[in-house]
């Protein structure tokens, strides 16, 4: 069992996508062990993206997702990490397969809908930074 960390962010909530999202990942078969809607703060933001800070787009990156309510959610299963990035198809929608979210629902690498962690190394990091130990199933 795996667990990782899955966001809907603020276009996705804006435009009403979270309950067709959460079906999708309890459709698939995963635990939902953490959810919560929040506004993000720009610190918290930073953390998060920490990894891209010298890129172009990282100023516009934390305007974008601090600018309305995400909904950040704790996901397990069974390769959870690697799965819920199935899900969502790759980061620039263009290439994104047929049928997953991004595809779906998103038409920029910018606003993209979802979020997901890349490695157990960032599913660690990234579940501590939005999850208190409590707020988790156990
Ligand atoms: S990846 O999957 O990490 O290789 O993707 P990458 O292209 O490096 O993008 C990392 C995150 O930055 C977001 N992004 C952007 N935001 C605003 N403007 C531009 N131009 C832009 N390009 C990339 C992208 O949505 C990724 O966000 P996350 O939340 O990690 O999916």
């Amino acid at each position: 069992m795996e667990r990782t960390f899955a966001m809907i962010k603020p276009d996705g909530v804006r435009r009403n996508l979270t309950p067709e999202i959460l079906a999708r990942i309890v459709r698939k078969g995963y635990r939902i062990v953490g959810l919560k809607q929040m506004v993000i703060s720009r610190e918290t933001a930073q953390a998060h993206y920490a990894e891209h800070k010298e890129r172009p787009f990282f100023g516009e990156l934390v305007d974008f997702i601090t600018g309305g309510p995400v909904v950040a959610i704790a996901l397990e299963g069974e390769n959870a990490i690697l799965g819920w990035r199935g899900m969502m198809g790759a980061t620039n929608p263009a290439n994104a397969a047929p049928g997953s979210i991004r595809a779906d629902f998103a038409t920029t690498t910018g606003e993209n809908v979802t979020h997901g962690s890349d490695s157990p190394e960032s599913a660690e990091r990234e579940l501590g930074l939005f999850f208190s130990e409590g707020e988790l199933l156990k």
